[in-house]
């Protein structure tokens, strides 16, 4: 069965983003079909897969076209054997207007909108991966209401942290009112400075609060990784590959295996 998973997080530049393509494109090389949907009017993560498949998205509707129609498979684009983008442009910010035409006070029907136009495409992927703006919006309800789990992407810091808690209740409320079963998968931590004694006082102040739920992989910064948002992502490592790649690629590879883990797919 198909799994739809949101990376998420009410707070922006934490690395939701990086974390949702790297888990994509594992999931894909580990041979699961992946469809990437960037539910984000910035685009970010549409960005990194062209440079990383050396591709633009002119050819096809945008994600707002899609919704507009109500039809998600021609905005589609094929990026290798294993994994697809629904790419997203700055036109998807009139996604809450458009919602606001398209189910007028059907509150139920506003939130299950993606959901909706997810459903007969699911047949065609293992797994489906959303990333999300940091808000709690229209955005965010739809994401979480087409989703089975959530991963919370965490900093190690304060604010970060808070965010992280605000989401959780937050992802109960949804289930409450709404009737789904969106289940939060786990906390994976952005170490921002290994050395740093906010950053671990961070990271015990959330092992207090989530317990068992936190990932035990640590995503730590890495240079290389940020030149990714630049260059793309390399997709093979390869015996002179340099040590920085296959760290930085490796890193998300064992959170990819917690996550396969967790989900029971193993
Ligand atoms: N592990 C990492 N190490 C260093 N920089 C990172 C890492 N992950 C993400 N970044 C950089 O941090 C910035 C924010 O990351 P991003 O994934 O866009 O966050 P979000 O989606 O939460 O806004 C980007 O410039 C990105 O390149
Ligand atoms: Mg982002």
């Amino acid at each position: 069965m198909t799994k739809v998973i949101t990376f998420g997080n009410f707070k922006g530049g934490v690395g939701k983003t990086m974390t949702s393509v790297m888990t994509a494109l594992d999931l894909s090389k580990d041979g699961k079909k992946v469809l990437f949907i960037d539910f984000d009017p910035q685009g970010n993560g549409s960005d990194v897969l062209a440079k990383t498949f050396n591709i633009n998205y002119l050819d096809r509707p945008t994600i707002f076209e899609g919704l507009e129609k109500g039809e998600l498979t021609k905005s589609i684009h094929i990026l290798d054997d294993n994994i697809s983008i629904v790419p997203s442009d700055i036109s998807l910010v009139g996604f809450q207007f458009l919602l606001s035409d398209l189910t007028k006070n059907d509150y139920s029907k506003r939130a299950y909108y993606l959901d909706a136009l997810i459903e007969p495409i699911k047949k065609d992927y293992d797994f489906i991966i959303i990333d999300t703006p940091p808000t709690i919006s229209d955005f965010t309800n739809n994401a979480v209401l087409a989703s089975d789990y959530i991963v919370l992407v965490m900093q190690t810091q304060l604010w970060s942290l808070y965010a992280v808690e605000t989401y959780i209740p937050y992802i109960h409320q949804m289930n409450t009112t709404y009737g789904s079963e969106c289940e939060i998968l786990g906390v994976v931590s952005m170490l921002l400075d290994k050395k740093g004694s906010v950053d671990n006082d961070v990271i015990r102040k959330a092992k207090e609060t989530f317990g068992e739920t936190m990932f035990s992989t640590l995503i730590y910064n890495r240079q290389r990784v940020k030149r990714y948002s630049s260059e793309g992502v390399p997709l093979l490592l390869e015996k002179n590959s340099s040590i920085h790649d296959k760290d930085a690629l490796n890193m998300y590879k064992q959170l990819n295996i917690e996550i396969l883990d967790r989900i029971g797919d193993n």
